[in-house]
């Protein structure tokens, strides 16, 4: 939502952001004074199910017409009796994790530490993706976002033991990882968390997914014609990607092979987007099943021969309009995503999107289509995040064709060609958000379109752009 960006007022009721205010400090940090009264702002957001038409917070509309971080000196004394002994022990404070290797994506890691000397409410544990000897140069962490962290007194025992373990849920980025244990340089009372310089208590080993082109991110889309379906997906660098498809599950007769592209900084406006929250999105695939007959269940995988498949996954095509059918359109703005282990990444996270995404995977047989509204992952500049929503929503994105509508958090930026000058997007201006969703605009940066799904039709337009009358034509679909 339009925090810090324009807001346009509607008298009719049909924006209906509501934002809760929600005291976590309490129960998350009990002894972080410094963090107290932390205030994380939770969107709540809206879905419905037919005919019910959801409030755009993204400020996009959809309108449906017709029916609707060592610390070498760590100090231990493990002398209970002084008079043998009093001079202390030092121990080396460590980092360690419970794996190196991981077979796929969402596995779970355990994250400890012992010997910790003095502990401290601002000692905190991050996870980074550095490239090099990160051992000899430690991590600077002004100079690069962590991929996600958390505060060690998460960790009961870390301030009364001055050890503790986390465990993380890690998405694969296609980088190698580490985690660093650190002390200060962290301030989370904003909703971008600021970082300064921080002192290394101690660093992990490296973890690795096996598999940098492990196939993620599956998600279909829509095109103007009911018998295609676009099939996007993500990994590092395969070279022969494509799609196995067909009418029986298993039995999945027909190949095609998808075309790749990708981006980077360069293609981008601004920091954090192009620097301190940048990462290397991968290699973005997409191929166009056609042929498709009306209201068919297909199957599908998609990988590469030599680096492997995706897991299965299913949809109907499109059904062609009739009156008396139901169409079954879920709708909803503003979900971002929110992490299953607690933890934080640099700009918020949505702790309800855990929610509402569960949700979603549980209506995802009774869904013909799904409209995400704008304010889609909230990434803002934070690439990772990109990584973390399509992890969060593929459940329902591979099975259901998910449209999308730009939001203000993934276009405005200050610079000529945003309609709107403002820092919503901080830096992507765009750029994900158009090379990850292939909608049927007109061109890129006229993320607007037309489409028919049964017997309705959806118009769907950019807030974020110019919409003076008569300045641009949406295509007309259908009859
Ligand atoms: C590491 O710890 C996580 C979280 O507790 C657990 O799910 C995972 O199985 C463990 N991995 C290994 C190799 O023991
Ligand atoms: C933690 O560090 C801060 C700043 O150095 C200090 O003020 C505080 O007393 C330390 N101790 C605890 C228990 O947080
Ligand atoms: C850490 O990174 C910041 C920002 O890139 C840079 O200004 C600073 O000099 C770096 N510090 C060290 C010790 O390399
Ligand atoms: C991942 O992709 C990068 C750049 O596209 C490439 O240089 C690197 O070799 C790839 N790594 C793997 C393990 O595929
Ligand atoms: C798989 O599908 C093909 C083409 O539809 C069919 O000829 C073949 O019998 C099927 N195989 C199995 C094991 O069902
Ligand atoms: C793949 O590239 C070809 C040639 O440029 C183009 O005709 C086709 O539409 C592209 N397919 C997709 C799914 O973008
Ligand atoms: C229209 O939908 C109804 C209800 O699902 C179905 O009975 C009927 O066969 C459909 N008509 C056509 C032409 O597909
Ligand atoms: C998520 O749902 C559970 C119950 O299913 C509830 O206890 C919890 O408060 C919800 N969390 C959020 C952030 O809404
Ligand atoms: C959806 O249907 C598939 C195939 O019947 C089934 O395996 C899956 O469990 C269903 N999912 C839900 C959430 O009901
Ligand atoms: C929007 O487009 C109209 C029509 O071309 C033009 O008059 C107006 O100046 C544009 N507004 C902005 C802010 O560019």
């Amino acid at each position: 939502m339009a925090e810090k960006g324009p807001l346009i007022e509607q008298d009719d009721g049909h924006y209906s952001e509501e934002e809760a205010l929600v005291y976590i400090s309490d129960e998350k940090h009990p002894s972080g004074a410094t963090r107290k009264a932390e205030v994380r702002r939770e969107r709540r957001l809206c879905y419905c199910v037919v005919g019910v038409m959801a409030g755009s917070v993204a400020l996009g509309v959809v309108v449906a017409i017709s029916l609707f971080f060592t610390f070498h000196e760590g100090y231990f004394n493990q002398d209970q009796d002084n008079s043998v002994n009093d001079s202390p022990v030092t121990l080396k404070t460590s980092l360690t994790v419970n794996t190196s290797e991981l077979d796929h994506s969402g596995e779970w890691v355990l994250v400890k530490w012992v010997n910790v000397p003095d502990p401290n409410i601002s000692d905190w544990v991050g996870l980074y993706s550095v490239p090099g000897n990160f051992k000899e140069n430690g991590i600077n962490v002004t100079a690069k976002a962590p991929v996600k962290f958390q505060y060690a007194d998460y960790s009961q025992t870390h301030m009364t033991k001055g050890e503790g373990s986390i465990q993380f849920r890690l998405v694969n980025i296609r980088q190698p990882l580490v985690f660093g244990l650190f002390r200060g340089g962290l301030d989370t009372h904003l909703e971008t968390a600021q970082f300064s310089q921080a002192t290394t208590l101690a660093l992990s080993d490296t973890v690795s997914f096996k598999n940098w082109n492990e196939p993620l991110q599956v998600h279909l889309a829509l095109t103007n014609d009911p018998t295609e379906m676009i099939v996007s997906w993500v990994t590092n660098s395969s070279s022969n990607p494509e799609v196995n498809w067909g009418t029986e599950s298993g039995n999945l007769t027909n190949t095609l092979k998808a075309n790749s592209s990708s981006y980077s900084a360069s293609d981008m406006c601004g920091s954090p987007a192009i620097d301190f929250g940048y990462r290397d999105p991968g290699l973005l695939h997409k191929a166009k099943l056609s042929g498709l007959q009306p209201g068919l269940t297909y199957y599908y995988t998609c990988g590469d021969q030599q680096f492997g498949w995706s897991q299965e996954f299913s949809f109907r095509a499109a059904t062609p309009a009739n009156a008396s059918a139901t169409t079954r359109v879920v709708v909803y703005g503003d979900m971002g995503n929110g992490h299953v282990d607690g933890t934080w990444q640099v700009i918020r996270e949505q702790p309800g999107a855990v929610n509402t995404s569960r949700m979603l995977r549980g209506l995802v047989n009774q869904t013909d289509v799904v409209f995400h509204i704008g304010d889609i992952s909230y990434a803002r500049g934070f690439a990772n995040v990109w990584d973390e929503f399509f992890d969060e929503v593929q459940a329902v994105c591979g099975n259901v064709p998910y449209m999308v509508c730009i939001g203000n958090h993934e276009r405005n930026w200050n610079e000529p060609t945003s309609y709107w000058k403002s820092p919503d997007s901080m830096g992507e201006c765009g750029v994900p958000y158009e090379r990850r969703f292939p909608m049927p605009r007109p061109a890129l940066d006229q993320p607007w379109y037309n489409i028919d799904y049964g017997s309705v039709h959806y118009l769907v337009m950019s807030t974020e752009h110019n919409f003076t009358k008569g300045l641009h034509s949406v295509p007309v679909s259908g009859e």
